[in-house]
This record gives structure tokens, C-alpha cells and sequence, in this order.
């Protein structure tokens, strides 16, 4: 679908994203894969962190699994097919009919993972329903949608007001908001999309996940750019006191630069929701 979203751009971030997320998945490859997994599905993969962390922690137990990633978008995973020729990737879109995805898939899975991905499809719902369709009965739905913080900022930075990382994501969820459109608005939460796409036996895993002190390398890169990207994306709704302050912290000529800084974090908190299809 066209959600006005410019991908093109964004996929460096996304590999970034996949690598500094990859304890994430690790700990979540662990919970959902069980010897008797023979499909598991990474949909919405972006550059397949999961689909990789999935076949990882398979070939580590000898689980028989084939692992399976799938995007509307095959640019975003080729790099990743490349490196891993026994990860099967596949265009796909939630917006495909169900025998069209089980096709995508080479068969019904034991387990569909959608992380970040799903607040894209036209309509959640009924991309829910069809991805229940592809599961076979007994399969696992895991969403991980939203509701996911990432903390990286230390209390007190000395500049601006405390509190500047949070609003900075509440400037980024008005301009997602007004990006999506009202259709989008939920007000009651990924496990009750769950259960009205007809999944049962519903939970959440929380999950604390992170980067130890002091951030270096890759993973400073990832988090200035990730701010830079927040704030360009986010300027119009950011208060335009934070905006100056935001200036300067990502302003490499400036001392208040956050790259000089030894005190930030990576500390992300995701919610998954788990359904199973039942008949
Ligand atoms: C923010 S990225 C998340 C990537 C990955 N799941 C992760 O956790 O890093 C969202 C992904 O959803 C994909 N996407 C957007 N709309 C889609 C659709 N309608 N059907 C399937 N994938 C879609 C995009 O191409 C992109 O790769």
C-alpha cells in the first residue's frame, strides 16, 4: 500500500536498526521457536533481523525450521539474502489474500512474527485475519507494535529541560498520527486487534533489551542518527526551545555535542502480544 511513507531512505537505518535490535530478537528467537517449529515468518522483515536471529538460534538447537522473511518491498531485505542464502525471503504484503501469503510462505507457519511494520497495512484488521489464515491451527501470531520505548538520554543532560527525549517522541507520534490518518487510531490496544481477528489464548511478553555504557562506534552512530532523523522528522511539533536545544546536541562543531558525550544509553523496552490460531 502507499502510506506515503519514503522507504528508499530509510533502509540503511533499518539494517542499523536489525543489528542494534539483535538481542531483542535473540531473546524473543528463544521464547517462540520450539523443536517442533517447521515455518517461522518475520513479516514486514525490513532487512530480516528476526528472520536471521530466527534461523540462528534453529541452527543452534538443530531445530528443522525453515525460516522465512517477507516484505512488500524486496530492496529492503537483499542485502540480507545475500549474506544468508538459507533464509528464504519473498515479496509479500498484508494486503495479499491469504492462499497468496501461504504461497509467499511455502506452506501454513507455526509462527508469524511482525514487528514495526503492521501500523503500515491498509487496514489492521483484516491483515490480522489473514495472517491467522496462514498460520497453521495451533500456530503463533506475535506482534510487536508500538507501545515499545527507548530510553538514551542521562536525567540530567545540563542544557534544556528535563523530560527532552520524551517529548521529542510524543513530536514523533503527532506526526506519525497525522502521517497514518484517523483510520489508524486504535484507543484499545494490540491484544483486543488480536482477539477480534479471531485469535484465542492472547498474552504479552515485556521485554528489556540494550547496548551496555558507554555507547561507541555503530552504536552511537545509530542512536545521533536516529535522533537527527526524529528531530528533522518531527521539527514542526517540537516546542522551538527543545528544537535549539536538539540543534546543538546533534551539531558536531558544538560542545554539547551528544557524540562527545559518555553517559548515554540504549535502553529499548518492547511489548509482544501472542494469539494462536485455534481452528
Ligand atoms: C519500520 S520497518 C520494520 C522492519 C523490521 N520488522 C524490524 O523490526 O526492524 C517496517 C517494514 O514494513 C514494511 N511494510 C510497509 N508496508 C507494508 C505492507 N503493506 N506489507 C508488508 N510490509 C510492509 C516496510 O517495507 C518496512 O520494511
Amino acid at each position: 500500500m502507499d502510506d506515503a511513507f519514503d522507504w528508499a531512505p530509510r533502509d540503511t537505518d533499518l539494517a542499523a536498526a536489525a543489528q542494534d535490535d539483535g538481542d531483542f530478537f535473540a531473546i524473543m528467537a528463544g521464547k517462540l521457536l520450539a523443536p517442533t517449529t517447521r515455518i517461522a515468518v518475520d513479516f514486514g522483515c525490513g532487512s530480516g533481523g528476526m528472520a536471521v536471529a530466527m534461523k540462528q538460534h534453529s541452527d543452534d538447537r538443530g531445530y528443522p525450521a525453515r525460516i522465512v522473511g517477507l516484505d512488500t518491498r524486496p530492496q529492503a531485505y537483499a542485502d540480507t539474502q545475500r549474506t544468508y542464502p538459507d533464509v528464504s525471503f519473498a515479496q509479500s504484503s498484508f494486503e495479499d489474500p491469504p492462499d497468496r501469503i501461504v504461497s509467499a510462505i511455502g506452506g501454513a507457519a507455526d509462527l508469524i512474527w511482525v514487528r514495526g511494520a503492521l501500523h503500515h497495512a491498509a487496514d489492521e484488521v483484516e491483515a490480522l485475519n489473514c495472517l491467522r489464515q496462514a498460520l497453521r491451527t495451533g500456530g503463533t501470531l506475535a506482534i510487536a507494535e508500538g507501545g515499545t520505548t527507548v530510553a538514551n538520554l542521562p536525567e540530567d543532560l545540563n542544557i534544556g529541560d528535563p523530560g527532552l527525549q520524551e517529548r521529542l517522541d510524543e513530536a514523533v507520534f503527532a506526526r506519525i498520527h497525522a502521517q497514518l490518518g484517523a483510520t489508524h487510531d486504535q484507543g484499545y490496544g494490540w491484544p483486543v486487534v488480536i482477539a477480534t481477528a479471531g485469535l484465542h489464548y492472547i498474552r504479552t511478553h515485556h521485554v528489556l533489551f540494550g547496548t551496555p555504557q558507554p555507547l561507541g562506534g555503530a552504536d552511537m552512530d545509530y542512536v545521533l542518527a536516529r535522533f537527527g532523523r526524529y528531530v528533522d522528522w518531527a521539527r514542526t511539533n517540537l516546542d522551538s526551545g527543545d528544537l535549539r536545544v536538539w540543534e546543538r546536541l546533534l551539531d558536531p562543531d558544538d560542545h554539547e555535542w551528544l557524540g562527545h558525550r559518555h553517559d548515554l544509553y540504549y535502553v529499548p523496552t518492547a511489548s509482544v502480544h501472542l494469539g494462536e490460531r485455534t481452528a
